[in-house]
């Protein structure tokens, strides 16, 4: 399976294109929609979420509610780009009218700087459109058809947040991924933890009056992965090095962790490595998941357990200090419409880029021209594995 997007923070639309989902397999635009809209929720968003109500349409590959095997196209239409009509029009337009929202003073931490010179944009709008967080729709959309795919697989994804601004959420142990999904789904923050919700709330109202911004660390949990998706034999063969780049794809996200991470530089080996156990009814467990289900690049069919860290928002309401291009100036950044936070949204589209890596896993394993023959070489699989 292999996907590619495209579309403008303000133009007409965002496109998506996917080639390799097995043929029938039930679509529909609802269930896109309802990942379309978990990712224009949570506390903190402002304004454009509210104007844009995404709505996917599906223009091909998909016929009488199952896919064909053919490509599948997604299209979500950009609401706001009616106000947007000449400053992002496709034809030329007079020069004066290309000055309206023009940028010449790029934001710290955005793309908005090194794009211009890197392309030669006199503005800066042209970095600020491709690059913006919009494009993750696309993302979340081609998730939601991964996810369909998963489903049918008895393979189950969470997402919630575990640091907010700093603030450490204490999880309770052993929460199944289903009893993550259900309480983070309560929260308007995506904490499991309801106690915390209200101080982080105030906190992020607090940011937003100081005209800051926060992120936060986001943990992503699928259950019932079976071992062996991903190989050692090559670098770029190794499901958590895939993982790993599809996280950091995710506009500000900084760095990303299995299982306990970055703290296995703290423990003993017998403090991090998993024991190894076998009953008849499970086949292989283990007694514990520090390694969030990962030896050797491969799954090893315990839950996978990935943590992403989301720097804060750049575009701040009381800006940094900046330059402008054209005349080398000190300036404040531009402001361009934004939010204290959009961390619970973030969550939603590192779920749906893990669940594309993990389908797509799926699928280069697996017979899958037909859902049909998926599903029983699954099956099989599931069960020479357990007895192995
Ligand atoms: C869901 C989501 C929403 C975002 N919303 C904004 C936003 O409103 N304003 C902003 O400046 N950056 C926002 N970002 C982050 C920028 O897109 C990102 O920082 C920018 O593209 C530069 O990339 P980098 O941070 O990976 O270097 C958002 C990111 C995500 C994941």
């Amino acid at each position: 399976m292999r996907y590619l997007t495209a579309g403008e923070s303000h133009g007409p639309r965002l496109t998506a294109i996917i080639e390799g989902v097995p043929a029938g397999l039930s679509l529909t635009a609802q269930d896109i929609n309802e990942d379309l809209k978990r990712r224009q929720g949570g506390y903190g968003r402002g304004g454009r979420m509210k104007i844009e109500t995404d709505q996917v349409e599906i223009t091909a590959g998909v016929r009488h509610g199952k896919t064909t095997g053919a490509p599948i196209t997604l299209n979500v239409t950009n609401k706001d780009h009616q106000k947007w009509l000449e400053i992002m029009s496709v034809e030329d337009i007079e020069e004066k009218l290309k000055s309206k929202r023009r940028i010449t003073h790029p934001r710290p931490g955005h793309a908005d700087l090194v794009g211009g010179m890197k392309y030669r944009f006199d503005d800066l709008r042209n970095s600020l459109e491709r690059s913006s967080a919009r494009e993750t729709t696309m993302r979340v959309a081609i998730g939601a058809v991964a996810k369909r795919i998963l489903a049918e697989l008895d393979i189950d994804i969470a997402n919630h947040v575990v640091v907010f601004g700093g603030k450490e959420i204490d999880v309770p142990d052993k929460l199944t991924v289903a009893q993550i999904k259900e309480l983070a789904k309560k929260s308007e923050i995506s904490v499991v933890n309801q106690e915390r919700e209200q101080e982080i709330k105030d906190y992020i109202d607090q940011i937003k009056r100081e005209g800051d911004t926060i992120g936060g660390i986001v943990e992503t949990i699928i259950g019932g992965v079976p071992a062996g998706l991903g190989s050692f034999v090559q670098w770029d063969k190794k499901l958590d090095s895939k993982l790993a780049q599809a996280v950091v794809s995710i506009n500000a996200f900084k760095g990303v962790e299995f299982g306990v991470g970055f703290q296995a530089g703290y423990r003993k080996g017998s403090e991090v490595m998993d024991e190894i156990l076998w009953n008849e009814a499970d086949g292989y467990t283990r007694r514990t998941n520090h390694l969030g289900g990962f030896e050797g690049g491969m799954s090893n069919g315990q839950p996978l357990v990935i943590r992403g860290v989301m720097k804060p928002i750049p575009t701040l309401y009381k800006p940094l200090m900046s330059v402008d291009i054209e005349t080398h100036e000190p300036y404040k950044a531009t402001v361009e419409r934004s939010d204290p936070t959009a961390l619970p949204a973030a969550g939603v589209v590192m779920e749906s880029v893990v669940a594309t890596v993990i389908a797509t896993e799926i699928l280069e394993k697996f017979s899958s021209d037909n859902m049909e023959e998926l599903k029983e070489a699954v099956a099989r699989y599931r069960d020479y594995v357990k007895n192995f």
